[in-house]
């Protein structure tokens, strides 16, 4: 399939529609002043094609997005002990809730809500240095260096109550063990990563692929089995309280940023990243979400 004109029908589609709904995220100071009226989308198949329209080149804060490559990092160094401490179970709350904590003793429902990735920094924690190593992955796998936003984490850190709250809650039911201050740098600079829609899209191609390195085949990142699982839990819990209208108007795993990216995967096919800063009530891409749907529909890619 000749996937560029597909991409170009969908930037001529969405440009009317740029700037006219939705709402930047405003709760990160730094990111209230993202101009709304942009939109990138770019895709990389499991054999290296590419294509990409619109502003894909153009670097944005990738936001919760760095959950899956965190998971991916946990996975691989500690296995199933990982799941003594987060649950795999979709929310059907806000990102950053409370309220599911205190039922449930603090352990959190799942990797991609706001505590789950915080105590998952937790783990990874005791084993290596996790910005480093989150520079290192995202760098190595989108073939090109990446860096953090320093602006945007010290932003966080300075706004982030709720998140310094979730944190604090955890550690009073001892699900904490390292310094809570340690833990939420290394979170929030997670969050603060800048990438472009090209550079996700090829990032995220290691989840087409059975896990292989998107420009080395032959170096395993991830184990088939890893990738499966990263997958199935996108599609359940990749974008919150809004996954079932994800599966029902997109049918593919996908993750979503308040920063207005999304990655979806077409497992053995493709990886696809779409980007537009306004977002909808549940803190999803409004015009990114339009664009997946239009993809989906036009390709007749699903994973149903
Ligand atoms: O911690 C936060 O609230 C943000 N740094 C990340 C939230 C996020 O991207 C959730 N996405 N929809």
């Amino acid at each position: 399939m000749d996937f560029q004109p597909i991409l170009d029908d969908i930037v001529e589609a969405i440009r009317p529609e740029l700037g006219k709904e939705g709402r930047v995220a405003n709760y990160i100071p730094a990111l209230a002043n993202v101009p709304a009226a942009q939109f990138g989308i770019a895709l990389r198949t499991y054999v290296g094609r590419e294509a990409a329209a619109g502003d894909f080149a153009t670097p944005f804060s990738i936001q919760s997005i760095s959950k899956v490559f965190a998971l991916g990092m946990g996975m691989r160094l500690t296995g199933e002990s990982l799941w003594e401490h987060i649950g795999r179970e979709p929310s059907g709350s806000a990102f950053n809730s409370l309220v599911q904590l205190e039922n449930e003793q603090g352990v959190p429902r799942n990797p991609f809500i706001n505590a789950g990735a915080i105590a998952l920094v937790d783990r990874l924690l005791g084993h290596l240095d996790p910005k480093a190593e989150m520079l290192a992955l995202l760098s190595s796998l989108c073939n090109e260096p990446v860096f953090f936003d320093e602006v945007v984490a010290a932003s966080e850190a300075a706004t982030g109550f709720r998140n310094i709250a979730l944190a604090n809650f955890m550690k009073s039911f001892g699900r904490i063990e390292n310094d809570i201050d340690g833990v939420l740098d290394a979170y929030f600079h997670h969050c603060s990563v800048r990438m472009s829609c090209q550079q996700l899209a090829r990032a995220a191609a290691v989840l087409c692929a059975d896990g292989a390195h998107p420009f080395h085949a032959d170096q395993k990142v991830l184990t088939e089995r890893q990738t499966r699982r990263i997958n199935a839990l996108m599609l359940t819990c990749g974008t919150y309280d809004a996954a079932g209208e994800f599966a029902y108007r997109i049918g593919l795993p996908c993750k979503s940023g308040v920063g207005g990216g999304i990655i979806a995967v077409v497992p053995d096919t493709l990886s696809l990243c779409v980007w537009s800063p306004a977002l909808d009530h549940t803190g999803n891409s409004l015009l990114g979400m339009r664009a997946l749907e239009m993809f989906t529909s036009m390709t007749g890619l699903s994973v149903f």
